[in-house]
């Protein structure tokens, strides 16, 4: 059983906006701008603003900017990544936006980068995409560059930001016509080490979801620190169904520095492919040939498993290397450190220099495509709340995500919803407090080392019946060790929100008994029609885990 609400100090202040946002990446501060000119608004940040993932961004903003590329295209090459669960109706309408919100955050004053002739924008291409469509910004500081142009943008326009502020649990109320209506959230303040300072409630007419992915719940991910899947949890503590979160999204080629490496590891964008690179195993083989049409530049899901399936191999022949693969680079000699400076860092810090050497990378967990339930405008299924970017599951990247749609899903869907409640807010509500729920208790932060490894070891790319029972007996035995003496912190709050989303992730990986975009199952190695449906996991009032949309026959 899970807890229904994290441990804390009782709250000793208050306060009151318009609209509170919870997360300070692309999708809450895009949210938070457009909703400024009318509404008070106060972004809450564990951090501060730049922690999340927008930053760490490579790739860029996938959208239809050249003549010989079309929406069409581009619609076509989202639902293909997305491997039948994409909502081709909502693509439709991001990819029509996609070039609008780009040339939003040119007008922002973000800098992307001038193509040869200096006239037009670059673009380049990534896994899966069949044009060249993705604007790139410092060669692969793409996110960085979106992040600066949000956080300056939203200072600027009056946003209120409070920093070291995680947010607990969300306050719930009745609207006069008995509906559940959001009217809130609890939050606890911190210090620079993660100490509880305060607890308090900020009340709000709308608040906004926008705290990224969970890629931090795997042993070893491209995601900082603070990607702790606070929102997912947050929101199974609420009552609302999460959907899709078996969908983990493992980037094919992230930098392998040792079999022990652990959490953060440096991204090698997958526009090092869509500039010319190619994988090969440690033999010297190729490792796209033949695998799929589109070789090196396959969709992302399918170059993980062929890297997965290929170290299996290698290791049942007893190879000296078995647990990463390289990437060549090297036909781009010099030009890799101008277009590449952030990875040619990543790789000089390793020894290597990516001009000369190979790079050694192995697939790491990425991004999450499943989430919050809601719609491209943010609504979720509970009034006044609305969830923006990874922590959402709008329908867009269905089974796999196609590279770069995120930061523009992110100011799409953040921008679009924040214009909503700059028009209209619901009305205020007070929140209602229930008695105490029944699972208290936070996870000891000792413990998570074993959350991860666990997911890691089961969870990870490739998956079957047997590996998924034993994360789940793994991840039961940690979660039946939730202590009341655990002191709150940030540390215990983000294992407590990591445990949860694991078992989420792991039922919904349990009972989908077919191969899917990122789900990969060796024991169904097949999509199965009576599959082509998402499945919702709930937390009951007893913090146990349901499912529903599981079909029947399945
Ligand atoms: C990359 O640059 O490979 C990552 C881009 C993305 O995840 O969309």
């Amino acid at each position: 059983m899970l807890p229904l609400s994290l441990s804390a100090p009782d709250p000793s202040w208050e306060r009151d906006v318009d609209v509170v946002v919870l997360g300070s990446g692309a999708a809450g501060l895009s949210a938070a701008l457009a909703a400024r000119p009318v509404r008070s608004v106060l972004v809450i940040t564990k951090d501060e603003l730049a922690a999340g993932s927008t930053t760490w961004a490579q790739g860029g903003l996938a959208g239809v900017l050249h003549p010989e590329d079309s929406l069409e295209h581009h619609v076509s090459d989202t639902v293909t990544a997305g491997a039948g669960l994409c909502d081709e109706a909502v693509v439709r309408e991001l990819v029509t936006e996609a070039p609008k919100s780009i040339r939003y955050l040119m007008r922002l004053g973000a800098a992307f980068d001038p193509d040869e002739t200096g006239d037009e924008i670059a673009l380049t291409r990534e896994g899966g995409h069949s044009h060249h469509r993705i604007v790139h910004s410092g060669g692969d500081r793409s996110g960085l560059e979106v992040q600066r142009t949000l956080d300056q943008s939203a200072v600027a326009a009056g946003v209120e930001v409070m920093s070291r502020t995680f947010a607990l649990d969300l306050l719930v109320g009745r609207a006069a016509d008995g509906e559940r209506q959001v009217a809130g959230v609890r939050v606890g303040s911190l210090d620079t080490q993660g100490q509880v300072v305060s607890v308090g409630h900020v009340t709000a007419r709308a608040v906004v979801i926008a705290c990224g992915g969970y890629g931090q719940v795997f042993a070893s991910t491209s995601n900082p620190p603070a990607v702790t899947g606070d929102g997912v949890a947050l929101a199974l503590r609420a009552g609302l169904p999460v959907t899709d979160v078996e969908f983990v999204q493992f980037h094919p080629t992230v930098m392998w520095t040792g079999a022990d490496a652990r959490g953060q590891q440096a991204l090698v964008s997958e526009a090092v492919r869509g500039e010319g690179a190619i994988l090969y195993d440690a033999e010297g083989e190729r490792v796209m040939k033949g695998v799929h049409p589109l070789e090196d530049l396959a969709p992302r899901d399918v170059v993980a498993a062929a890297i997965t399936r290929r170290m299996a191999r290698l290791r049942e022949q007893g190879a000296e290397v078995s647990d990463h693969v390289y990437l060549d680079a090297t036909h781009l000699g010099d030009r890799f450190h101008e277009r590449f400076p952030g990875i040619t860092e990543a790789c000089r810090a390793i020894g290597i220099d990516p001009a000369v050497d190979r790079i050694p990378v192995a697939p790491a967990s990425h991004y999450a495509c499943g989430g919050i339930r809601a719609g491209l405008d943010g609504r979720t299924g509970l009034r006044g709340l609305f969830a923006a970017g990874e922590v959402s599951r709008t329908g867009v990247h269905g089974a796999n995500r196609l590279a770069s749609n995120s930061l523009t899903e992110s100011v799409v869907t953040g921008t679009r919803l924040g214009r909503d409640l700059a028009w209209e807010l619901p009305d205020r509500v007070e929140p209602m407090f229930d008695a105490a729920p029944v699972v208290t208790g936070l996870l000891d932060p000792a413990r998570l080392p074993e959350v991860r490894s666990a997911m890691s070891r089961h969870v990870a790319v490739l998956r079957d019946a047997s590996s998924l029972a034993l994360a789940g007996d793994e991840v039961a035995a940690i979660a039946r060790s939730l202590d009341r003496g655990v002191d709150p912190s940030v540390q215990s709050w983000e294992s407590t929100n990591l445990l949860t989303v694991a078992t989420a992730v792991i039922a919904a990986a349990s009972a989908r008994t077919e191969s899917r975009g990122c789900h990969r199952r060796t024991d169904f190695a097949d999509p199965r029609d009576v599959w082509r449906t998402s499945i919702d996991v709930r937390l009951d009032a007893a913090g146990r885990v349901h499912l529903s949309g599981v079909p029947p026959g399945a």
